[in-house]
């Protein structure tokens, strides 16, 4: 489905960054940042423009293919992996900072995923995240109809125990993204801190 989406010319969610992640970027440490579900590069370029050393993986060769191009374009560099997020090993104290904008994974995989990002980030690293919460379904303006895929401030608390949130809200906000998030949407944002 998703080399699918990404084969169109133009970039599914757009060239510029989330806005969440524009907002609160200077929360995450100087240093390796790596970018889960990154799709077309949008967030991993505007990562690698601030200075950050960037991976992205996503399991979208398509996408990753037009992240590298938009790299290029951009004139900064992102190291891409393809691989699936239910197997992929993040390594243990290697990341400054992990992000996750919108990454829709089904609850198992996430939360073992979850468990190796806790290892992965350094003492003091930071991971952030936006994800659409269920109350998405209402709004019909992007993140599918599959409920377990979406995320709350609970399922987040709950999740990632070892980490300290400094930022954990619900909100509803407008999410204007390329041609798939387009409206009024409802969206759990989350920063959290592992402990140093
Ligand atoms: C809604 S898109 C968001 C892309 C990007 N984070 C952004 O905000 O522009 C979701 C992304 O998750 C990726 N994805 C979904 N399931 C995955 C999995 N199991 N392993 C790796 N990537 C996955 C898709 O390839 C897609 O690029």
């Amino acid at each position: 489905m998703w080399n699918e989406r990404y084969s169109a010319k133009e970039y599914a969610y757009g060239t510029e960054p989330n806005t969440f992640l524009e907002a609160h970027f200077r929360r995450l440490p100087t240093g390796r940042v790596l970018s889960l579900a990154e799709g077309e590069g949008r967030n991993a370029v505007f990562l690698a423009q601030q200075g950050y050393a960037v991976t992205a993986v996503d399991g979208s060769q398509v996408g990753l293919t037009k992240a590298q191009a938009l790299a290029s374009a951009k004139g900064v560099e992102v190291e891409c992996v393809c691989a699936d997020l239910a197997d992929y090993e993040l390594g243990k104290g290697a990341w400054d900072a992990i992000v996750s904008i919108f990454c829709p994974l089904p609850p198992a995989i996430r939360q073992a995923l979850y468990r190796k990002v806790m290892t992965a980030l350094k003492p003091g690293g930071v991971f952030l995240l936006e994800a659409y919460t269920p109350e998405q379904i209402n709004h019909g303006t992007g993140g599918g109809k599959s409920v377990e895929l979406m995320q709350t401030a609970a399922s987040l608390r709950a999740e990632l125990p070892g980490l300290d949130f400094v930022h954990l809200v619900e909100l509803e906000r407008e999410v204007i993204e390329g041609t798939f998030h387009t409206g009024l949407g409802a969206v759990v944002q989350a920063i959290g801190v592992k402990p140093a």
